[in-house]
């Protein structure tokens, strides 16, 4: 068994998300790295004592690796916000990752140092932990529809992520896992469209084998989706499905209307969110997700949809 330490702000909604990942064997909400010993809840809200709400997590490393904890940790804060998640502010609600064992560093320091954005969560050795008072262990359990500062999309996308990768496993058509992820996103999360599209050969012509293909000549293909019919292909740098291809990177489009060049495959798409597929440093493939409201995506989207197209696509 190994332990790590996560501050995410309020602890009652970081303990119930981490309670729900596979491997995760215990969590406990508590107190770290403040001066003061044994500290109570209402002196640690007087936001003197410095420490951090945090959740010890205890994880069995053959089912769940550290830097896959760590990642989902990313995927539930605002890195680049100080002091501050979600409504609660004060030194005391600050990100960070405490680590009791310094072997650990560079395992976390991997999945750290690539997100993006002026990071401000603390990456320290644990100081101190005192477990917090026991009505705040398993708190969103003993008050189903308490306060959770983390939105319910969170869970949801986590259980998408988690069913996902069990039942894709050991299938290893591409097709076929497009589809299925297309299919399980589209149902878990009701979005408007959900698909794929591949980077393919433009020409319509088959090629002779031996040409090996320049980028001039591929553009993206429609491919596995949930929705109504769409644009069948896309050029390099076109849309926003073309641009995140060039630009490799997941493109976040709050209003559609506003971002240059986006084609509309169907009038009613009003935001959008699109995630490449990297593969040996290439993009393979895009997943693009359409939603009838503006304002749809943010970065638990980007987060999650990220780590559901690396492990599952
Ligand atoms: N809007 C996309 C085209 C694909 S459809 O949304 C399904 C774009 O601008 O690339």
């Amino acid at each position: 068994m190994k332990v790590i330490y996560f501050a995410g702000g309020c602890f009652w909604g970081v303990e119930h998300f981490f309670k729900g990942v596979d491997g995760v064997v215990k969590t406990t909400p508590g107190y770290a790295n403040g001066s003061l010993e044994s500290p109570s809840y209402e002196q640690v809200y007087t936001d003197t004592t410095g420490h951090a709400e945090t959740v010890k997590v205890e994880y069995n490393p053959e089912k769940v690796s550290l830097q896959q904890l760590t990642r989902l940790f990313f995927a539930i804060i605002d890195p680049e916000s100080l002091n501050r998640q979600g409504h609660d502010e004060g030194t005391r609600y600050r990100s960070g990752i405490f680590y009791a064992d310094e072997a650990d560093l560079p395992a976390i320091k991997e999945v750290f140092d690539l997100v993006p954005g002026k990071v401000v969560t603390e990456l320290e050795p644990l100081r101190c932990f005192f477990p917090a008072e026991e009505y705040h262990a398993d708190y969103l359990d003993k008050n189903p529809g308490g306060y959770c500062h983390l939105s319910l999309k969170t869970f949801r996308y986590l259980r998408l992520y988690q069913d996902l990768k069990l039942v894709l496993e050991g299938e290893i058509d591409p097709i076929t896992r497009m589809a299925q992820i297309s299919a399980y996103i589209q149902e878990r999360m009701g979005f408007f469209w959900t698909g794929f599209y591949r980077v393919s050969l433009s020409s319509r012509e088959t090629p002779s084998l031996s040409s090996r293909a320049e980028s001039r000549d591929l553009e993206l293909l429609l491919g596995p989706f949930q929705g109504p019919p769409a644009c069948m292909r896309i050029k390099y740098g076109r849309g926003v499905c073309g641009s995140a291809w060039k630009e490799k990177r997941t493109l976040v489009v709050p209003d559609v209307e506003e971002f240059p060049g986006h084609i509309a495959c169907s009038a009613e798409s009003r935001s959008e969110i699109v995630v490449p597929v990297i593969r040996g440093g290439k993009v393979t493939a895009v997943l693009d997700i359409d939603s009838k409201e503006i304002g749809t995506f943010d970065r638990t989207d980007a987060a999650f949809l990220e780590m559901i197209v690396e492990d599952c696509a």
